[in-house]
């Protein structure tokens, strides 16, 4: 019985190694699933803003020019709009634009609910 009593420490390494590698590289495939879910997410983030309530479309596509608090800036004030335009016109003004008010901002499906935000405003 003369073996080298190191050998089995040797292959236990060899082992050990081996299974680091393994794992490392199953960590690896893990980690772009993760990534994969986080793009997942991020999609339905969007189509959650495509359906955005009329507050968030007002922050990021009014508000410089209609004001923080409906106050008006660059265009007129859009608090008590209701007293002199119906829902409709509104509409219109917010489908088509109106003088120096772009077309276009506000997308389809939220113009309606848009319109009617806008127009109750006091
Ligand atoms: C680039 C600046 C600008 C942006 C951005 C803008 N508007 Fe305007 N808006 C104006 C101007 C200028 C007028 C006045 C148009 C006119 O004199 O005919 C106006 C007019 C209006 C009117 C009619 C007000 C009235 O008393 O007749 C409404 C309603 C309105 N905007 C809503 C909106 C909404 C809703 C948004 C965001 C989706 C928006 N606007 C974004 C500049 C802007």
């Amino acid at each position: 019985m003369n073996r080298n009593p190191v050998i089995p420490f040797i292959i236990i390494m060899v082992f050990g190694i081996g299974l680091m590698f393994l794992l490392s590289f199953k960590g690896l495939g893990d980690a772009k699933d993760l990534a994969k879910e986080k793009d997942g997410g991020a999609k339905t983030e969007e189509s959650d803003s495509a359906s955005a309530s009329p507050e968030d479309i007002y922050k990021q596509n009014c508000i410089s020019c209609h004001g923080n608090a409906y106050q008006g800036g660059v265009g007129p004030a859009l608090k008590g709009v209701g007293d002199h335009l119906s829902v409709d016109e509104v509409k219109e003004v917010i489908t088509n634009g109106r003088g120096a008010m772009p077309a276009g901002l506000v997308e389809e499906q939220n113009i309606d609910a848009m319109a009617k935000y806008i127009h109750g405003l006091k």
